[in-house]
């Protein structure tokens, strides 16, 4: 971030502005359809909780780029470290002559992630190709193939993890086959559970749908986001993941946390597992991990990580070294300024004032999340019934104000917020107050 990139939400012309608009045309003529955005602004500066555009307008950032830049973008030490490792060497492939970053890399991954077990890690680009690689070591390991995941899910976009994501449009329509040997459990959902269906009830639920229509015979592995992402930022009740990860254990079934959204400070624990002192088999990471530069890594018990044969698992680029440096100066960011406890008073803040508006507005059925991942959900007042049309008008309203805001949710009715942990207090206040009166002014 540069020093000069003031710290002010600020609109300079209508939005989007001419140079957004003219890039916009560029973009609908040499890029494809299917690379949608959220925001038609084209970004030029970003730091701290400022997104800047073409047009020199400054908006308040409750996205970081879908929970990556959680210690802010361009942040000081991942640029410092970034800058050096570009002018040393930019790529070897650590497959062909390995460099000291990338095992720093699985070496803090190994001491950071949840439980004190003998760990590995394997690094890789993407959320989605670590995940792929999670379930090939698995797979490895157990000698079994069946995969289960569960309602609501969202893995990624290659053909495995298309097979795992729950939600057909847009992430799946038109796209199969998919993956064979993927099975699908439902999750805990606090908000649309009958009331009885506490942690416990939920994992019964979802073990006897496991039980039946899998078995642990032939099961791999169990996948899952301690909170989900994409499906609605949905917190499973108390004791579920614990009920889960002990089945697992019990059943020669690998559990793995997809962590790639949660993880690295984002709910206000290093990981979302150590909120209820889960201890996965593996973890897979990615998104906050370095900064804003592509890396992801699985790790997890040496043992099952070290299941696959020699060669069996790697890419060109997996553990880039300007990632690898960006990765090791974002875990000191984190660690030197207290990000994780940062994240709490974001959560805070953020829940007591959603809370507030909340209780005034019956459209609003759900206020939840942990840390800086928090959502509400919107309803039709009166009912569970989803309303992604409201969803939508407050999202674009926020938009027009100058705010960076995200949707979600199987139902897409739900506003999902991912500020950058560098952020002041201020603007999320006044990004809070701008979204109240999009509430306001997207009356039925
Ligand atoms: C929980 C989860 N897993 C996997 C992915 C896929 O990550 P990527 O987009 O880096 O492939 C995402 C991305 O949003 C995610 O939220």
């Amino acid at each position: 971030m540069s020093a000069t990139l003031e710290q002010r939400r600020h609109l300079a012309t209508e939005i989007p502005g001419p140079r957004s608009r003219e890039l916009m045309a560029r973009k609908s003529a040499a890029v494809a359809q299917g690379i949608g955005t959220t925001m038609p602004v084209f970004a030029v500066e970003a730091g701290g909780g400022i997104v800047k555009d073409v047009d020199g307008n400054s908006f308040i950032d409750l996205g970081s780029g879908i929970a990556v830049t959680t210690v802010g973008n361009s942040a000081p030490r991942v640029v410092e470290a970034v800058r050096e490792q570009v002018e040393a060497f930019t790529h070897t492939c650590f497959m062909v002559t390995p460099y000291e970053g990338y095992v720093a890399v699985a070496e803090a991954l190994n001491r950071l992630t949840p439980g004190d077990h003998d760990k590995k890690s394997a690094l890789f680009n993407s959320g989605a190709e670590a995940v792929e690689n999670a379930i090939k070591i698995a797979r490895a390991h157990t000698k079994k193939q069946a995969v289960v995941v569960f309602d609501h899910a969202y893995h990624g976009r290659t053909n495995l993890t298309m097979a795992m994501t729950a939600k057909s449009m847009p992430y799946k329509s038109g796209f199969g086959p998919f993956a064979p040997e993927v099975y699908r459990a439902p999750l805990s959902y606090p908000f649309r559970d009958d009331k009885q269906v506490d942690g416990q009830a939920a994992a019964r639920r979802a073990i006897d749908v496991i039980e039946k229509q899998v078995g642990s015979g032939n099961l791999a592995a169990v996948v899952i986001e301690p909170i989900q992402g994409e499906g609605g930022f949905i917190v499973p009740a108390d004791g579920f993941l614990p009920a889960l990860a002990e089945w697992c254990t019990a059943n020669g079934v690998v559990f793995i946390a997809d962590e790639v959204q949660t993880g690295f400070a984002r709910t206000g624990d290093l990981f979302a597992c150590d909120h209820e002192g889960v201890v996965p088999d593996l973890i897979v990471t990615a998104k906050g991990i370095a900064g804003g530069l592509p890396l992801s890594a699985v790790t997890g018990r040496a043992e099952i990580m070290d299941a696959s044969h020699v060669s069996g698992l790697g890419g060109t680029y997996g553990g880039n070294p300007l990632a690898c440096a960006a990765a090791l100066a974002t875990i000191e960011t984190i660690e030197a300024e207290g990000l994780v406890e940062r994240a709490r008073e974001v959560q805070h803040l953020m829940l007591d004032r959603l809370h507030r508006l909340q209780a005034d507005d019956s459209r609003i059925g759900d206020v939840r999340g942990r840390g800086a991942m928090i959502a509400v959900e919107l309803v039709r007042p009166g009912t569970t019934d989803p309303d992604p049309e409201l969803a939508r008008a407050v999202a674009a309203s926020a938009h027009q104000a100058g705010v960076i805001v995200l949707t979600c949710g199987t139902y897409g009715n739900v506003l999902r917020f991912l500020p950058p942990l560098a952020i002041g207090d201020e603007l999320l206040v006044e990004a809070l107050d701008i979204l109240t009166t999009a509430f306001q002014e997207a009356t039925a």
